[in-house]
C-alpha cells in the first residue's frame, strides 16, 4: 500500500505516558477500546494507563486480568502502571519487574480511586522496595483539602482566586527527593504545575525527571469562568505566572515529557457543584492538535515536541523499541499536517463521556495518520483494521537513578 506524505511531516510514534482509561470501572465514561480509539484519532501510537481503576491495579491478579483483557480491545499499544498503596508495598518489587509494567505509580494525596501513600514511613518503604524509576503524583493535596471550605461558597470559578495565595510547599516531593538521593532510586514527577516546584526540581536532575501536562501549558485560570467544572483537575489549572514557568521549563530542558492526564468523568460528575466536582479532564485525543498549534505559534519547535512526546517518554520509562525513527525500532509513525486548520469539536471526541475542555479551540496542525507497527490504524479520522494494540515492553533491568 502506498502512502502519500506530500506536504506532511512524519514523526516517530507519539506516546501519551499519562492516561486514565477507567477500565475496569465506568464504561459509560471510557473503556480500553474507546480510550485507545481516541488516542489513535489524535495521532497517539501508545498510551501508559494509570492504575486507579475500579478495582485498582495493585495486585498480580488485577494486572494479569488487564493484560489479557486488552488483547483485541486496544487500538494502540499500551503500558500498565501498577498502583502503590499502603496494603501492597511488599508486592511492588515483583510487580515492577514485569516487562509490560511502565512504572509503579504513587498518589500522595487523595484522588479518584483508593490509592494513597501519604505518610513518610510508607513512602520510604515504597522507595526501598524496588529499583526502577518510581512515578509520583505531584500535588500537595493536603493544601487543597484545607482550602475546600473556602471554595464551597463560590463554586469552581472561585478556585483560581483562592489558589493564588496557596503557598506551594510540595512537601511530598521534597521528601521524595531526599529519599531518591539516599536510595539512588530515580523518581519521575508527574504533572508538575507550579513555578516553585519546577524551580526546585532543577536542582534534582540527578534523580528526578519531570512531566508537565498539556493543560498547564494551554489554559489559565480564566478557564474557570468559561468552563466551570469542566476546568477542574488535579493539580489545578493555575494562573499565567505558572504557565509561563512551565513553558520556560520546556525551553530550558527541565521537562522530560508531556502527558495529557486524560481522566474522563461523566457530565453529571463534572457538573456537581464545587467541592463535589469530579477532578479530571479528557485529553488523549486533543493533546497533539493543541501541541501542534503551540508549535505553529512558535512556543516550541517540532523537534522539541518529538523530544517531549516520543523520545522523552521512551527514555524516562525505558520503553523498548519505541520513541525513535530508526532501524530496530517499531514502525510507529504519527504523520501530521502542520498547515491544516481545524476546530476541536465535541462531536469528534471518541470517549463516551463526550466532552473536551478544548471544544471550540481552532488548531493549526492536525494528525493525518497514525501508523502502529507498520499498520495504518487511523487515516483522516477513519479508524482502520481491528484493535491490534500490544503491550509496550520496558527494560526492567535498569537501575534508573
Ligand atoms: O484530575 C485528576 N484526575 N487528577 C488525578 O490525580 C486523578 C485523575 C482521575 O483519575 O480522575
Ligand atoms: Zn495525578
Ligand atoms: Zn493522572
Amino acid at each position: 500500500e502506498e502512502i502519500d506524505c506530500a506536504g506532511l511531516h512524519v514523526l516517530p510514534g507519539l506516546i501519551d505516558p499519562h492516561v486514565h482509561l477507567r477500565d475496569p470501572g465506568d464504561p459509560a465514561v471510557e473503556t480500553i477500546e474507546t480510550g485507545t480509539r481516541a488516542a489513535i484519532l489524535g495521532g497517539i501510537t501508545a498510551v501508559f494507563d494509570m492504575p486507579n481503576t475500579t478495582p485498582s491495579i495493585t495486585s498480580q491478579a488485577a494486572l494479569e486480568h488487564k493484560r489479557a483483557y486488552v488483547q483485541g480491545r486496544a487500538w494502540c499499544d499500551i503500558g500498565f502502571y501498577v498502583g502503590g498503596a499502603k496494603s501492597n508495598i511488599a508486592d511492588l518489587a515483583a510487580l515492577e519487574l514485569q516487562p509490560d509494567v511502565c512504572a509503579i505509580k504513587i498518589f500522595a494525596g487523595s484522588s479518584t480511586g483508593d490509592l494513597l501513600v501519604d505518610d513518610d514511613a510508607s513512602l520510604e518503604r515504597v522507595m526501598r522496595s524496588g529499583r526502577r524509576r518510581i512515578c509520583y503524583h505531584s500535588e500537595d493535596e493536603q493544601r487543597l483539602q484545607e482550602r475546600k471550605p473556602i471554595f464551597a461558597a463560590g463554586g469552581p470559578h472561585r478556585l483560581h482566586a483562592e489558589w493564588r495565595d496557596v503557598e506551594c510547599a510540595f512537601l511530598g516531593t521534597r521528601r521524595l527527593m531526599a529519599l531518591a538521593r539516599e536510595t539512588g532510586r530515580g523518581a519521575h514527577i508527574l504533572h508538575v504545575s507550579t513555578a516553585e516546584e519546577l524551580e526546585y526540581l532543577r536542582d534534582f536532575r540527578d534523580v528526578a525527571t519531570v512531566e508537565v501536562l498539556v493543560n498547564h501549558l494551554s489554559q489559565t485560570d480564566e478557564a474557570y469562568e468559561r468552563l466551570g467544572g469542566y476546568a477542574v483537575m488535579n493539580p489545578p489549572i493555575r494562573d499565567a505566572r505558572h504557565m509561563a514557568a512551565a513553558w520556560a521549563a520546556v525551553a530550558d530542558g527541565t521537562v522530560d515529557c508531556i502527558g495529557s492526564d486524560h481522566a474522563p468523568h461523566s457530565r453529571a460528575a463534572k457538573e456537581r457543584p464545587w467541592p463535589a466536582t469530579a477532578a479530571g479532564l479528557t485529553g488523549v485525543q486533543t493533546m497533539l492538535p493543541v501541541m501542534l498549534d503551540h508549535v505553529n505559534a512558535g512556543r516550541l519547535t517540532l523537534t522539541r515536541l518529538v523530544d517531549l512526546m516520543a523520545a522523552g517518554p521512551a527514555r524516562v520509562y525505558n520503553a523498548i523499541a519505541k520513541g525513535r525513527l530508526c532501524a530496530g525500532y517499531d514502525a510507529d509513525f504519527t504523520i501530521v499536517d502542520m498547515k491544516r486548520q481545524r476546530t476541536i469539536e465535541e462531536s469528534w471526541i471518541a470517549s463516551p463521556c463526550g466532552w473536551t475542555p478544548f471544544a471550540g479551540m481552532a488548531c493549526t496542525g492536525w494528525p493525518a495518520m497514525t501508523i502502529i507497527r507498520g499498520q495504518v490504524a487511523m487515516r483522516e479520522d477513519e479508524v482502520l483494521g481491528a484493535p491490534a494494540g500490544r503491550p509496550v515492553r520496558f527494560d526492567t533491568g535498569l537501575s534508573q537513578g
